[in-house]
């Protein structure tokens, strides 16, 4: 029987995300719109983004946060340019995006003693053996293949290397260990609903003295450079961007980081994206026709959960194709280099009773595709 509640927002893109709850965008405070990212008012705007993130956050004190260019690309770019090639790297690649750093370091930067430590769709890289006397580059969560990080607990506190970490689909729904993370980066799109192409970039203070005492041998763009005269340009990390940003979108992020604290911070959008798995873990172990696609539960993603059905791709296909027609579930399908199969955003901006409401339909859209 084909189900009668849809769920009142179908947006479960894996980025742009839901906006959150309640959102409303003449509520955004807008006066900074018109004028210059460098005028009083735009520079406070610009620095609240990066003293409100790191408050939320709990960031350990002398760390450093900048707004940049590219969005979570640019942002992990920007580090990788910067600090990388000071020694050897441990790369660690379990789904798509950690492929494309893998692709950065070996064939654009060429760096010479690089260790690529590769997993497949479903698994991680084997944690225990990674070499923390090199730099580390790694995802905190695969958004194509839904696999995540368990912990901090594998990364040394005494490291030698740096530890650098694309956590565009985990910060704000995931327990970052900052002390042993010395680049996160993310961007607004993803766990708190916002807008894209802004990067946020996070530095410990031992990533701030790689920068500073090293010179990569390559040149380096304006858009990636944070140094100058051998230091760290500080006014960066209090707002004063390398170019300029979309004001509409830094009102928007402000207005994100607001209802982060009115639901208890970072606390409060953990526990929202946690009981959003489990609607779906409740849903999966009622039925065997559908599955994680991470092959364990500690690594399974609570923000980008991909899925994988006993069914033919076409009729996967179909079936996502069906529930978006039917308006019940927007841009589900897995990602396009990933393995066949259903991918629902569960950040805190999804609403539990949506998810609820999408079960049902799953069962009636994978019964339509497989009976027809
Ligand atoms: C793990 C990961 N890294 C990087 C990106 C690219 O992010 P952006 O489009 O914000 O640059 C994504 C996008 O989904 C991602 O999931």
């Amino acid at each position: 029987m084909q189900p009668t509640i849809k769920p009142s927002n179908p947006n479960f893109s894996s980025g742009p995300c839901a906006k959150r709850p309640g959102y409303d965008v003449s509520g955004l405070a807008l006066e900074t719109l018109g004028r210059s990212h460098r005028s009083a008012l735009g520079k406070k705007a610009l620095g609240l983004a990066c003293s409100e993130t790191a408050r939320i956050l709990g960031l350990p004190e002398g760390y450093r946060v900048a707004v940049v260019p590219g969005s979570d690309t640019g942002a992990i770019e920007m580090a990788m340019w910067s600090m990388l090639g000071a020694r050897g790297v441990d790369v660690l690649e379990w789904e798509s995006f950690s492929g494309a750093w893998v692709t950065d370091i070996v064939q654009q930067l060429k760096l010479p003693n690089v260790n690529v430590r590769r997993a497949d769709y479903g698994d991680i890289t084997d944690l225990a053996t990674v070499n923390f006397d090199n730099d580390v580059v790694f995802v905190w969560n695969g958004t194509t293949s839904g696999v995540k990080v368990p912990h901090g607990d594998w990364i040394p506190a005494n490291r030698t290397g740096l530890t650098l970490c694309d956590a565009t689909s985990a910060v704000f729904a995931m327990d970052m260990p900052w002390d042993k993370l010395d680049v996160v980066t993310y961007s607004w799109q993803k766990v708190l609903g916002g807008e894209g192409g802004h990067g946020m970039l996070i530095l410990s203070p031992r990533a701030v003295e790689r920068i500073e005492a090293y010179d990569p041998a390559w040149p380096m763009p304006k858009v990636f450079r944070m140094k100058s005269g051998g230091k760290l340009m500080e006014a960066l990390f209090q707002g004063e961007t390398i170019n300029t940003p979309s004001m509409l979108c830094v009102a928007d992020y402000l207005d994100a980081l607001k209802w982060v604290d009115s639901i208890g911070g970072v606390t409060g959008t953990m526990a929202r994206s946690e009981a959003n798995l489990q609607v779906i873990e409740d849903f999966v172990a009622a039925n065997d026709w559908i599955s994680f696609l991470s092959k364990s539960k500690t690594t399974r993603s609570n923000t980008s959960v991909c899925l994988t059905l006993k069914a033919s791709d076409d009729q996967v296909k179909k079936m996502a194709q069906l529930l978006e027609s039917e308006g019940v579930a927007y841009d589900i399908a897995a990602y396009k280099d990933a393995p066949a199969g259903l991918r629902i955003w569960c950040g805190a901006t999804v609403e539990q009773s949506d998810l609820q409401a999408l079960m049902p339909w799953l069962s009636w859209a994978f019964g339509q595709v497989t009976q027809a």
